[in-house]
């Protein structure tokens, strides 16, 4: 049983694998949180709450003083009548009244879970996950709160999210809907996060929470390069390995905000939503909103044990495209080759070099349609420019299957140029604020996709060319954050829900494009990996992990990627020395296998490399194909971290455990150098595995206790790669 109901003593035990998350209705009002973590049999009632006046704690009843929302551990906590801490929603009546009090009114129980309208969310039959529904209602406002808990038990999830319905007579504003807030009686949690930037995408933030708040946003319009929708609470002696681990990931792809608060008294308060900044939601009575879900993860085996749960989790239960297990293909992509510079003897020539290595898809990036030769225009007029495709881009398509390549495209659809024949004919569709100047973002506008007819300009005019050319790939592009957010189509009272109902509008963009085309694979990308998150996966199944393609910083954004996203969905590319982002040289032999340790192609001009090059590049090519099941589809291990040292280690098994690789990476030549050793994980302790370029056979338990010494070698960012075949 995934949700146990205490009716006695009106205790919900929601429970899976390895977790265990429990709540209690008091005093037939108050829905308290409890307990999450480790998973227990059966919860009786060890912890119990225990009441105690505190100073300026203020209480519901005048007698009362023990008992006060700003001491208890709050399930959906609200603002106005007594918890100070930072609360999970918010309204605002037609009065102007901000207070709110939710009193307990029900449940209900069911098998599977329900789609949250116009939304992302994850999905289960009706035998991996059962949802908890509880309804919580404001009786002067008549605001019903309805708070739903997915419960995968096999999958070891929990996922949040709520939806409000207007039972008033009256219209109302949500000013805050946060998906999940989860209050600890714990403390003394190191916050892990991941910031970053274009180019520098995921770097580990790892702060300790004493007093007050850690608090991560985006109010950029989409999730965002610079923090992403994740948060860990780790406990003090957590590692990668080991210790009790609690994290939360958005699934949505707009403003966020994550947040862990400590109290006076060494409570913490875990928090994960919408970003209640310009987010509010006017809700006429009847009218209902759902909140984006929030996918909670408890390890009790560290870093690892997470990773490895929302990997399965995410392949399985999120991403809902068919290719979800399909062996991806090895890409060649022309941007970092030629930018907008090409025609089509250009693009033929390196598709040509591509067939001879074993490259199985050639992706037109960005400049084949209006009349693109730079990026200040054309964006919007997905026409092709008959300038540098004279014979069509159907024809091209033809000419690259003929080679025995499949074909992709490049589009950025939420785009408009000024430059562009949309905008000449409907300035109206880029996001603007009526009277108030533009701001541009790399030259270019952003199109208003809370107006339902921008989206469908954007849906006919990208379906024309998909229906017209055969096209196999698709990499959806998203360049700039939004700015002069508003919107003249809808009224005063609804200019706060334009961030939201941009994505909104993406959604809608998303679900009828990957509907009628489910034979395309999407890439999603955003200027790199700025808009890598859960939200953009269930649509799409990979995503381009970085404009940065230097193998050296490659080790860190991917690696820390892991945390959360299946190495499936990581897009990783060869390009040229030296790097175009850092000015780096390395070895061809380096890049081939950071980017093999991930979703594997190449973004480099083939033509103008040296037949020796090209001979490397058919061998990794061949050999990635004979890896790419173990790479895309089996368990992924970090093993040293490239944010701690001068080395990167991680290693992948396959799925029936009968292959494994392994792969050093060390950044810098030293001296004195230390030897370093491998110690793989995952493997079977009892079998006997053979390393396939020695020949040697060893022991799993060797491989994984005393670990491979590395040889020595005076180079730079060198790499090594160890590959084994299990043999009983
Ligand atoms: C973004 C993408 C790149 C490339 C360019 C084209 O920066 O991340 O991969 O497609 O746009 O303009």
């Amino acid at each position: 049983m995934a949700v146990i109901y205490n009716d006695e003593k009106q205790i919900f035990h929601l429970q899976t694998k390895g977790t265990s998350y429990v709540m209690q209705v008091v005093r037939n009002k108050y829905l308290l949180h409890l307990y999450w973590g480790k998973r227990v049999q059966n919860y009786c009632g060890t912890r119990s709450i225990i009441l105690k006046n505190r100073g300026f704690a203020p209480n519901p009843q005048e007698n009362d003083r023990d008992f006060s929302l700003d001491t208890l551990p709050m399930e959906y906590p609200h603002g106005g009548n007594g918890d100070f801490r930072s609360c999970a929603f918010g309204i605002r009546e037609q009065n102007g009244s901000r207070i709110c009090d939710l009193s307990y009114v029900g449940y209900e129980i069911m098998k599977g879970k329900p789609k949250l309208e116009g939304l992302p969310c994850s999905f289960g039959s009706e035998e991996e996950v059962s949802t908890l529904k509880i309804h919580m209602k404001d009786k002067i406002s008549g605001l019903s709160v309805f708070l739903l808990y997915g419960v995968f038990e096999n999958a070891d999830v929990i996922t949040r999210s709520v939806v409000f319905e207007n039972h008033g007579n009256s219209p109302l504003t949500l000013t805050k809907m946060l998906s999940m807030s989860v209050d600890f009686r714990e403390s003394g949690f190191k916050v892990m996060t991941l910031y970053g930037a274009h180019n520098n995408e995921r770097n580990v933030d790892l702060r300790p929470l004493k007093s007050g708040m850690v608090q991560i946003e985006s109010l950029r319009g989409t999730s965002s390069p610079q923090q992403a929708p994740f948060m860990a609470l780790l406990e003090a002696n957590a590692s990668e390995e080991s210790g009790n681990i609690y994290s939360a990931n958005f699934v949505y792809s707009g403003n966020f905000t994550a947040l862990a608060q400590a109290d006076a008294f060494e409570n913490v308060r875990f928090q994960m939503g919408m970003n209640p900044w310009n987010g509010e939601w006017y809700l006429e009575p009847n009218e209902k909103f759902f909140t984006p879900e929030t996918v909670m993860v408890f390890s009790s085996q560290g870093l690892n044990g997470m990773s490895q749960i929302y990997h399965n989790f995410y392949q399985h239960n999120l991403i809902r495209s068919k290719f979800a297990f399909q062996p991806r293909p090895i890409l060649i992509n022309n941007w970092e080759a030629t930018f907008f510079d090409f025609n089509e003897d250009k693009l033929l020539a390196l598709a040509d070099k591509a067939a001879q290595t074993g490259i199985e898809l050639f992706v037109l990036d960005d400049g084949w349609f209006g009349h693109r030769d730079n990026d200040d225009s054309s964006l919007g007029d997905w026409v092709t420019d008959k300038r540098k495709l004279p014979l069509g881009l159907s024809h091209l398509s033809d000419e690259i299957h003929n080679r025995g390549l499949k074909f992709g495209l490049w589009f950025e659809p939420e785009m408009i140029s000024r430059n562009s024949e949309l905008f000449r004919n409907h300035p109206e569709y880029a996001l603007h604020t009526e009277g108030r100047p533009y701001t541009f973002g790399r030259g270019q506008l952003v199109l208003d996709l809370s107006n339902d007819e921008v989206c469908r300009y954007v849906i006919e005019s990208v379906s024309k060319v998909l229906r017209e050319t055969k096209i196999d790939y698709v990499k959806w592009d998203m360049n700039r954050h939004l700015t002069d957010v508003g919107s003249i189509n809808f009224p005063m009272e609804r200019q706060g829900e334009i961030f939201h109902r941009y994505v909104l509008g993406l959604y809608k963009i998303l679900e009828e494009l990957t509907t009628e085309f489910p034979d395309i694979l999407f890439e999603s990308c955003s200027s790199g990996g700025g808009r890598f998150d859960p939200g953009m996966l269930y649509y799409m199944p990979q995503t381009w992990c970085s404009d940065n393609t230097d193998a050296v910083c490659r080790m860190k954004i991917q690696y820390a990627t892991s945390f959360t996203y299946p190495v499936v969905t990581m897009g990783a590319h060869v390009s040229e020395v030296p790097n175009q982002q850092t000015g780096r040289v390395t070895p061809l032999q380096t890049r081939g296998q950071v980017a093999m340790s991930a979703n594997f192609g190449y973004e480099i001009d083939l033509t103008k490399l040296s037949s020796e090059e090209l001979d490397e590049i058919k061998k990794q090519v061949a050999f990635y194909k004979d890896i790419r099941n173990t790479i895309q589809f089996g368990k992924f291990y970090r093993i040293k971290s490239p944010f701690d040292e001068n080395v990167a280690q991680w290693n992948f098994v396959s799925g029936d455990g009968s292959q494994a690789v392994a792969f050093h990476f060390e950044i810098l030549s030293q001296p004195a150098a230390p030897i370093k050793i491998l110690k793989l994980k995952g493997l079977d302790a009892d079998a006997v595995y053979r390393d396939i370029s020695t020949g040697y056979e060893y022991g799993g338990d060797e491989l994984m206790y005393s670990g491979i010494s590395v040889p020595l070698e005076k180079k730079d960012f060198r790499s090594v790669c160890f590959r084994f075949v299990k043999v009983n």
